[in-house]
């Protein structure tokens, strides 16, 4: 029988309620199609700070490193804002990206039929929305040198560098190409060329690759113009193609086609090694431990896991056919609310999710 080794990162805030979730849906559905899953739980952001007094502890890195795939759920609290960043849990969540290489953030963004009225977006401009950011994740402004805040009181000075290399560049538009030729073949590369350096030579790489996928229909928006044309017309898009920043703040943006963040799952990769597979959500510090969280994005992103990481298609498939069933029936938790639907606590959303999977 296959073995997979995942690592399992529930972190902060809501992360441990709907791991909890996600871990027993993965039982059932590795059971019926006849796989093993070894899991492993490790600490990340918040979670390790109080334990370790370190946002990404050395095990949690190895752990993921020896691993099949790692499943985060979510980090960060307001507890640990007043910390110095090496401090903060993001500092976890970003040297875990850097430390596994995983370059590549693909983050599908797909308006589910049901879910149509929970949008703040009207109908007709989101309905049949189908579309993938996917963003550079271990370069660009987030990890740029110098850095850092220099000076003394009005003297004081802060800075960020952000900055690109051709290598860095081409192999991220590279994983766009390969994602759009499975799709409506279009790329969407977004940047800030007509004011940054950086952004120049990102247009002019995507332009270069671009000579060897004729059949690859490519366009270029600056980041300002994306951010509307997102919420104007988002069924223009098919895949978006940015660095760590605009994609950071698109992929946000393009959330809220589907009604709720709470819906977006992700996966980071690298060329070869372990993925990582967390939603776009954060902690939700406001509604931690109330039961009141949805479960779905890290459902999803387990999904993901399956098929990307595990070529377990069928199991993938069948944990998306779940979701879109019970939303179907109506059945939705807080932040998915209307009218006529049947509101459901984190955890009753995961018992609703395993008796709508598939049988056999
Ligand atoms: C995301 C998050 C992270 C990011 C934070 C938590 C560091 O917002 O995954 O989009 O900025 O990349
Ligand atoms: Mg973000």
């Amino acid at each position: 029988m296959k073995q997979y080794k995942i690592v399992l990162l529930p972190g902060d805030g809501i992360g441990p309620e709907i791991t909890k979730v996600t871990k027993n849906l993965l039982l059932t559905v590795s059971n019926t199609y006849d796989f093993d899953l070894i899991f492993e739980e490790k600490l990340i952001g918040g979670s390790a700070i109080d334990t370790f007094g370190n946002p990404l502890p050395e095990e949690t890195l190895n752990a993921c490193k020896n691993s099949d795939a790692a499943l985060m759920a979510a980090i960060g609290s307001p507890k640990y804002d007043n910390l110095t960043r090496d401090k903060r849990p993001e500092t976890g969540l970003l040297e875990l990206r850097a430390g596994l290489e995983l370059f590549a953030n693909i983050r599908p963004v797909k308006v589910w039929p049901s879910l149509i009225d929970a949008s703040t977006l009207k109908r007709e401009v989101i309905s049949g929305v189908d579309l993938i950011v996917v963003r550079e994740l271990t370069g660009g402004i987030y990890f740029g040198n110098p850095k850092g805040r220099i000076g003394q009181g009005n003297e004081e000075r802060a800075f960020n560098t952000m900055t690109y290399s051709a290598k860095e560049i081409d192999r991220i538009a590279q994983i766009a190409f390969e994602i759009s030729k499975n799709r409506r073949g279009k790329i969407c590369s977004v940047d800030k060329a007509n004011v940054l350096d950086v952004s120049q030579l990102w247009r002019d790489r995507v332009e270069k690759l671009a000579e060897d996928h004729r059949n690859i229909e490519i366009s270029h928006l600056y980041i300002d113009n994306a951010a509307m044309q997102l919420v104007r017309d988002p069924k223009q898009f098919d895949v978006i193609l940015t660095g760590n920043l605009f994609g950071d703040i698109l992929s946000d943006e393009a959330a809220m086609l589907t009604g709720s963040i709470g819906m977006l799952p992700s996966a980071s990769l690298s060329s070869n090694g372990p993925g990582l597979f967390e939603p776009v959500h954060g902690s939700a510090p406001d509604i931690a431990g109330l039961n009141k969280a949805n479960p779905i994005a890290m459902v999803l992103s387990a999904a993901m896991m399956l098929d990307i990481g595990f070529q377990e298609q069928k199991a993938a498939k069948a944990l998306e056919e779940a979701v879109n069933n019970v939303l179907k029936d109506g059945f939705r938790t807080k932040d998915l609310m209307n009218e006529g639907c049947i509101e459901l606590s984190c955890s009753e959303m995961g018992e609703k999710l395993h008796n709508y999977l598939p049988k056999f």
